[in-house]
């Protein structure tokens, strides 16, 4: 298998992570289908590339034409069965609900070719457990992938327990094509970056709630104290309130207290302060 060359990449959802792998992946030259459940998602999908491609050409890092092929290279779908059937390696990036992978992978054990690569997106959640609905746990790998996914360097590959060694070189052969630095790491749970971002996210809120000081001036303390591009609050506001409470809840329940998510979180979650997004987090947009 990891001498396939990789042509066809099918995106599985097109929120901010899909439709950010999408648009590298049609960067690097491959043909790119994404596939989301309804019309109006894959809108906003090929809506936020576009917003994306726009600051490319603006800081002059890509140009008109190299835009429009980028744009010309991303085709989308409503059927998960059309969007994988010819696809050289398939990424998941749908919600991180364990009951929704599995569905997924059990799909993609049926209608994938039986060469492709079967990647979840997932921050936390058990790569073996999701690669095992598939059928073919050999062929399935974590590839973590971290927002804005056009700026960011870095692919987590994760290896779960029944990834094979031709996986992970074919997961790294992506990851260089697509102009990513990559890390290999263990299924375990949280992985390398979420369980480490998360514990600093959990903290800040909590001396927010202790009244330490405001986010501002947290935020503001990591970024010139530890040179932090984002304070973990605004990084927080930037993932979603909601996104960051979920992995918590997770982590949690797989590795215990320290996880276990601040009081102020739930409220702002119940209240729809979900960060940028909403219009409103620990800072108002
Ligand atoms: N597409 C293309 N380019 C983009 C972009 C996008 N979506 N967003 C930002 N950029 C570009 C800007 O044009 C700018 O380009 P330049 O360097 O040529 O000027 C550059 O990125 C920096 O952007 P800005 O000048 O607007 O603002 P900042 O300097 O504040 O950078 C940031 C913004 C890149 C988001 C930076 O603050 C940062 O790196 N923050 C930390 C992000 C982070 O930690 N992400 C990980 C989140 S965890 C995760 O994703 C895991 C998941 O499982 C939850």
């Amino acid at each position: 298998m990891s001498e396939e060359a990789i042509r066809k990449v099918a995106v599985l959802g097109a929120g901010t992570m899909g439709h950010g792998i999408a648009q590298v992946s049609a960067a690097a030259g491959h043909q790119v289908v994404i596939r989301d459940i309804d019309e109006a998602a894959l809108e906003r999908g090929l809506a936020g590339i576009g917003k994306s491609l726009d600051k490319l050409l603006a800081k002059e890092r890509i140009d008109a034409t190299e835009a429009e092929r980028i744009r010309g290279a991303i085709a989308t779908t409503t059927s998960l069965e059309d969007a994988v059937k010819d696809a050289d390696v398939v990424v998941e990036a749908i919600p991180e609900r364990m009951d929704l992978k599995v569905e997924t992978f059990r799909a993609l054990g049926e209608h994938a070719p039986a060469h492709a690569l079967l990647a979840t997106n997932t921050s936390s959640l058990s790569v073996t457990e999701i690669a095992a609905a598939s059928g073919a746990p050999d062929r399935v790998v974590g590839l973590h992938f971290f927002n804005p996914v056009p700026v960011m360097k870095l692919l987590e590959i994760v290896r779960g327990l029944g990834t094979s060694d031709a996986t992970i070189a074919r997961a790294r052969a992506y990851g260089d094509a697509i102009g990513k630095e990559s890390v290999v790491v263990r299924d375990w749970p949280g992985f390398a970056t979420s369980r480490l971002g998360i514990i600093l996210g959990c903290e800040a809120i909590r001396m927010v709630e202790q009244g330490v000081a405001s986010p501002a001036d947290i935020d503001k303390a990591m970024k010139l104290g530890y040179r932090h591009p984002m304070g973990p609050l605004e990084l927080t506001d930037l993932v979603g309130l909601d996104v960051r409470l979920h992995i918590m809840e997770h982590l949690f329940r797989e590795l215990g207290e320290q996880f276990r998510p601040p009081a102020l979180l739930r409220q702002m979650v119940r209240a729809g302060k979900l960060g940028r997004k909403a219009g409103e987090g620990f800072y108002v947009y």
